[in-house]
């Protein structure tokens, strides 16, 4: 495995100005420099992509499965009610990481059921943009 997709769902385009208390300063252009950063040193081709459109993140999904590309997912607000992500991720080819900035356990409770993490090879939240670089290093 030497490519992976780095697949980020709605608002995490917003990183910087959005929430800062919860999601911190840095921005979707910082995220997508740490995450080819890291895979470069990991040996891994690093593809950063983020859609706000559940549709287009399901087509990315499909298009990871049928390439057999390892996936780091943060599906944002999806992760919570979108058996259509789910759906996509449990056909995918290659391990999926799911990665989460903050730890939705700690938060409402609507955020403490992910219908992601059953299909997932494993999760990692609550570690900021860190939680992105520990998904790359455990997919190698
Ligand atoms: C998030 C947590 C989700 O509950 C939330 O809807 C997000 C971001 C995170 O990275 O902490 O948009 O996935």
């Amino acid at each position: 495995m030497s490519e992976v997709l780095v697949l980020n769902g709605p608002n995490l385009g917003r990183l910087g100005t959005r929430e800062p208390e919860i999601y911190g300063h840095a921005t979707f252009a910082d995220l997508e420099s740490l995450c080819v950063h890291t895979g470069s040193e990991l040996g891994l081709t690093v593809e950063v992509r983020q859609t706000d459109d559940e549709a287009e993140l399901i087509h990315w999904l499909h298009e990871a499965a049928d390439r057999g590309v390892a996936v780091v997912l943060n599906p944002a607000a999806f992760t919570h009610y979108s058996y259509a992500v789910r759906d996509a991720c449990a056909a995918l080819t290659a391990p999926l990481i799911e990665v989460h900035i903050s730890n939705p356990a700690a938060r409402e409770e609507f955020r403490h059921t992910s219908v992601i993490s059953a299909v997932a090879r494993g999760t990692i939240t609550g570690f900021g943009l860190q939680s992105y670089v520990l998904a790359l290093r455990a997919l190698v």
